[in-house]
């Protein structure tokens, strides 16, 4: 299977997809998403940075040609793909992160699991590797990559042991750089590498900047009664959600000692209850456990 779905049915419901109605998936991989959608008769612009997603999903869904439109392309441009195609949403749904497929093959190098050269780009067409931010950058670039990234208590040490290593010798593999973070960290703790790796990640496919704008930009797409829908993964990408939802749903934004509103900021949505995983789907598939489903209505 291309991709586990995290949360599926609890987002699909969230969106209230109807009979026509035209729904943007940003964030395509195995089309579990796209396929909810297009079951219950609506209209899919899909989207994907990643050439096997888009390769998978062309195939998946030729029978729905007359229904679906796929973009290869990064979800930041979501807002000129829908001005060229004239297109206002009746609700949006992006499911962050990696697929199980980037994450399973082997050559991807996005996995500590397995021994491959160290690529993790979600999009192949991109220069930025992650040899080039293991060997390339400063001991500082790599410390604060590590610390806001990965959460990285011993960032300090991963940081000033890679660049110790690469003196001597370029590191090229994902198994080369996992030895260096577990030397690196003093304590027991199951998968340490776990966090340098997601770190590494996040810098290669700049997954957290400017999250906010393509958030603000795919919203200001919706009709009136829409919904996005969106799924995170780790709480750095959880918290950018939430901001970027309470500064849409929220009034009046002036700073709280001012006696009256100076901002004109008005509330354009409002925001529902975050969603969890069941139990029953984290015991079927334990990569759910981080994931949070988050969900605005357009006033
Ligand atoms: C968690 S998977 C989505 C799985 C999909 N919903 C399914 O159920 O099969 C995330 C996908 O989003 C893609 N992706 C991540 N960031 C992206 C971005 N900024 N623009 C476009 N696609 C992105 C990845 O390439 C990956 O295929």
């Amino acid at each position: 299977m291309y991709h586990v779905p995290v949360l599926l049915q609890e987002s699909i419901e969230a969106l209230c997809v109807k009979k026509n109605g035209v729904y943007l998936d940003c964030t395509l991989g195995g089309g579990s998403h796209t396929k909810a959608i297009l079951d219950l008769g609506g209209k899919v612009i899909g989207i994907d940075r990643d050439e096997d997603a888009i390769k998978g999903c062309t195939l998946r869904f030729g029978e729905y040609k007359d229904r679906i439109k796929i973009f290869h392309s990064n979800f930041k441009n979501a807002d000129e793909i829908l001005k060229e195609e004239n297109i206002k949403l009746d609700g949006a749904i992006m499911d962050l992160g990696i697929s199980s497929h980037q994450i399973d093959t082997p050559e991807r190098g996005m996995s500590f699991r397995f021994d491959a050269p160290l690529d993790m780009r979600m999009d192949k067409r991109q220069m930025l590797t992650a040899e080039m931010v293991v060997n390339e950058y400063t001991e500082e670039k790599l410390l604060k990559i590590l610390y806001e990234y990965g959460e990285e208590r011993f960032a300090k040490r991963i940081a000033f042991n890679i660049v110790k290593t690469r003196e001597k010798r370029p590191i090229r593999t994902t198994f080369e750089l996992a030895e260096i973070v577990r030397n690196s960290v003093p304590v027991k703790t199951p998968f340490p590498e776990r966090r340098t790796f997601q770190a590494i990640r996040i810098e290669v496919n700049n997954e957290l900047r400017g999250l906010d704008k393509a958030i603000k930009d795919i919203f200001s797409n919706l009709k009136s009664g829409a919904r996005l829908c969106i799924i995170s993964f780790h709480s750095l990408e959880d918290r950018i959600v939430k901001q970027t939802f309470n500064l849409m749903s929220t009034a009046c934004i002036c700073d709280k000692t001012l006696p009256v509103c100076v901002c004109g900021h008005k509330a354009e949505g409002r925001v529902f209850k975050k969603i969890k995983p069941t139990k029953e789907e984290i015991e079927r598939n334990s990569r759910s456990s981080s994931a949070t489903l988050r969900i605005i209505e357009k006033f």
